[in-house]
């Protein structure tokens, strides 16, 4: 479902150059739930945006449910993502003017389209996160938990095979969060998804099938 074979990817500042993501081999089963660890600063948010296409590597093979998203032009992978693969940002990207229900939605558009049935589905996906009474509310009105829910419901909104999530739970209380967890683990089961989620806690980490360390994947030398 998802490999990667020798990516890399680096930012150039000024004269210097960061190599923030050094991939040498992955492979991620259909319906694997992975979570992917590793030290702040050491490449997972922009590993992450190498799935999703967000970021086109230096060098190296991605490929996602049978498709090359390395070689695609920006607005090909653009579209990919729309229609294959489910992201929550580590920084939410909502969009302010929008509610929550608008959020979800949004995320809909670039997908199968916001029918009848993309919105029945994003006003149970809020209902499911404890959000029915909050749906119309900006961003700015919400607490970050909240915020970060509704980021989650827009990933899922279009039922996508792949869901990627940095550290979508970083900002809820244990009880919450478990519920959260529960949930996506659930659709993912039910839907036989791909998930791969950047996490900080131990005991989510424990949930997901298979833990990836970041440092292991980085070629010996480096
Ligand atoms: N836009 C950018 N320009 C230059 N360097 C960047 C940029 N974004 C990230 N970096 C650098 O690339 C490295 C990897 O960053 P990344 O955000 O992928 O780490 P991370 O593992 O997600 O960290 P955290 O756990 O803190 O979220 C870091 O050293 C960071 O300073
Ligand atoms: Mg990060």
């Amino acid at each position: 479902m998802i490999h990667l074979h020798n990516v890399t990817k680096s930012y150039r500042q000024d004269e210097r150059s960061v190599l923030a993501c050094d991939v040498t081999d992955l492979r991620i089963e259909k319906g694997e739930q992975v979570a992917l660890v590793g030290r702040s600063g050491t490449g997972k948010t922009t590993l992450l945006h190498v799935l999703a296409g967000i970021l086109r590597p230096d060098t190296g093979e991605v490929e996602i449910a049978g498709q090359r998203i390395d070689t695609m032009s920006e607005p090909q992978r653009d579209r990919f993502r729309g229609q294959h693969i489910g992201m929550v940002y580590q920084t939410f990207n909502l969009l302010q003017p929008f509610t929550a229900y608008e959020n979800v939605m949004l995320g809909a558009l670039f997908g199968r389209g916001a029918g009848h049935a993309a919105e029945a589905r994003g006003k149970e996906l809020l209902a499911r996160v404890g959000l029915s009474d909050r749906m119309h509310h900006r961003p700015s009105e919400l607490s970050v938990g909240q915020v970060q829910r509704v980021a989650i419901c827009r990933a899922l909104v279009n039922d996508p095979e792949v869901i990627l999530m940095d550290e979508p739970l970083g900002n809820q209380d244990r009880t919450t969060g478990a519920q959260v967890l529960d949930l996506l683990l659930q659709l993912a089961h039910e839907g036989g998804k791909t998930v791969v989620m950047v996490t900080h806690d131990p005991d989510s980490a424990l949930r997901m099938q298979r833990t990836v360390d970041l440092a292991t994947l980085r070629r010996a030398s480096s």
